[in-house]
């Protein structure tokens, strides 16, 4: 995957190459760099360009970043047409990830008040094998804490915020699994790395509680938002390792992984996979909002063909034929 030359950093349009912060950065000495990852996606209508989801609530939470770290704002209120700079500039037609940082790229110490850079780039993005390839997850619940308030504000999406669960990360695929889901102090789950858990219980939907030292992920938001929309009981609550082993269905979710299933924590299997109907029907709903699909009530039963479109973008004349065929 090859990242789009053209990135803007500090104020310029400058190629990847040209971007550079200093190794005396506050940046580089104190990891002080906050950032959003959003997904921009090919709409079903072709005529449209690409767009970015839930844009809004990304710029939202960046902000809310930026006055945990203290760091002044360098203006994101343009993010929503440097975007469409940025769409235009690297000619995107398909689906691709955007990743939004206010680095404090100024030289001092500990004490320097940092004065922010703003950098927005893009790369090429369609699913991860999950969804590209129709598997699901084998999850460990690790013993690795997330870092709670009282050490580091979990809703602060700093880059320092990642070092403890990339550790985490490492050490559950060491030992085999896809991945990991991290504990709080209180041994209650949190969440994956980089991506929100929900357990299906019942037929009802249930996540930690932002409380839990969670980042208030913007996927798990839409999907609590969505439940609601459509009669899916959730509820935002504590969860132990007891009920991940009890669990019907499991998903991670977030802009990179966007709805990942969840086969087994820990080697015990979900109950209801590889059906998860609920899992299943997120899935959908997800990518007919993702691509201006239109209402999710009014698709009906999806054709294999309509629903390879939602999910990995819409297909060419040609493409469709041959699929046709
Ligand atoms: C720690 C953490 N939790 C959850 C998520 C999912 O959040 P979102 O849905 O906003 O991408 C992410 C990814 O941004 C993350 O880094």
């Amino acid at each position: 995957m090859v990242a789009c030359p053209h990135v803007y950093f500090a104020d310029r349009w400058v190629t990847r190459d040209e971007a550079k912060v200093s190794i005396d950065s506050l940046a580089m000495r104190y990891a002080i760099s906050v950032f959003e990852g959003i997904r921009i996606y090919s709409q079903i209508d072709r005529t449209l360009s690409p767009r970015p989801f839930l844009l809004d609530e990304h710029i939202e939470r960046l902000r809310n970043s930026l006055a945990l770290m203290r760091l002044p704002d360098p203006g994101v209120d343009r993010l929503p047409a440097l975007i469409e700079e940025l769409i235009h500039r690297n000619d995107i037609h398909e689906d691709a990830y955007v990743r939004v940082a206010v680095t404090a790229a100024n030289a001092g110490d500990l004490g320097t008040e940092a004065l922010p850079a703003l950098t927005v780039t893009a790369t090429p993005m369609g699913r991860k094998r999950w969804l590209a390839r129709s598997e699901a997850m084998s999850l460990t619940i690790s013993d690795w804490r997330r870092a709670p308030t009282s050490v580091f504000p979990p809703a602060a999406k700093n880059i320092s915020n990642y070092a403890g669960p990339r550790l985490a990360w490492l050490a559950a695929r060491e030992a085999g699994f896809d991945g990991c889901v991290l504990t709080n102090h209180a041994g209650r789950l949190c969440e994956a790395p980089t991506a929100a858990l929900f357990l299906v219980r019942d037929g009802v939907l249930l996540t930690p509680h932002l409380s839990e030292d969670v980042l208030p992920s913007i996927t798990r938001a839409w999907i609590l938002r969505t439940a609601e929309e459509h009669g899916i009981p959730a509820r935002e609550t504590g969860l132990t390792r007891a009920d991940a082993g009890e669990a019907d269905e499991a998903f991670l979710c977030g802009t990179g992984i966007e709805i990942a299933p969840v086969r087994a924590f820990d080697g015990r299997a979900c109950r209801d996979w590889p059906d998860s109907p609920l899992t299943r029907t997120l899935i959908i709903a997800y990518f007919v909002a993702a691509r201006g699909a239109g209402s999710f009530r009014a698709l009906g039963d999806l054709s294999p063909i309509r629903r390879d479109e939602l999910i990995n973008g819409p297909i060419s004349t040609s493409a469709e034929t041959q699929v046709a065929k």
